[in-house]
């Protein structure tokens, strides 16, 4: 398997840096794959759509969405499984975090996944997942699949629709419970926002 790097990243709404092996043993993640911290920036303004958003998103679309373990107590992070991403992409990400929109590195990422966003994020939507198109939030893996850091909102009735019509099982019954969750956080709304600080 690949090794994932190092993540350090301050975005405009959270800040995500991998863990190190001894915070990983403080908090009781010894044995567990390479994780990273996601810390929303805003001390007051912590989401309770996000981890459930982001959780619903995995358990749907396993390989387009990274793996959320716990949330922390502190009500603004959340631990997720550290997302290996290829050379073109991984420099991208962090080009633009370096240097903005206009960075080569960038531009070349951009170009790479551009097309292929749209189509799956046409997939994700009948599903209500609502994902943030923008390129930094996209990167690809060394086997070549996309995945996606940013759920931006959540349509409820299209999500509850889409649940519904999965067959019985064990993944069925995992997703009605987060839908619950969900439509208590909505209630009543048709779409949530999971990432914008003021929606919500
Ligand atoms: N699980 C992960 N594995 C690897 N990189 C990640 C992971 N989660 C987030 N990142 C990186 O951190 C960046 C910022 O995370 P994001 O949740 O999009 O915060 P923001 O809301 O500030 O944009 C992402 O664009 C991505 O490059
Ligand atoms: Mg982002």
């Amino acid at each position: 398997m690949t090794k994932p790097r190092r993540v350090n990243i301050t975005g405009e709404h959270a800040a995500v840096r991998s863990l190190s092996q001894k915070e990983k043993h403080k908090l009781g993640f010894k044995g567990f794959p390479h994780l990273v911290k996601r810390t929303v920036r805003e001390k007051w303004n912590p989401n309770p759509a996000y981890s459930t958003a982001m959780s619903m998103a995995h358990l749907l679309f396993p390989s387009h969405f990274p793996r959320l373990v716990a949330s922390g107590t502190d009500k603004r992070s959340v631990f997720l499984e550290a997302v290996p991403l290829n050379r073109t992409s991984r420099k991208g990400i962090n080009g633009f975090y370096e240097d903005m929109a206009a960075d080569k590195n960038f531009l070349k990422h951009r170009s790479k996944v551009k097309e292929e966003i749209n189509v799956l994020a046409r997939e994700f939507s009948k599903a209500g997942i609502l994902i943030n198109r923008f390129e930094t939030n996209v990167g690809r893996t060394p086997k070549g699949n996309l995945v996606f850091f940013e759920v931006g909102a959540i349509n409820v009735r299209e999500l509850k629709k889409y649940v519904e019509a999965l067959p019985n099982g064990h993944k069925k019954k995992q997703a009605a419970e987060l839908l619950g969750y969900l439509e208590k956080i909505a209630e009543g709304n048709q779409i949530i926002h999971v990432h914008s600080k003021d929606k919500n």
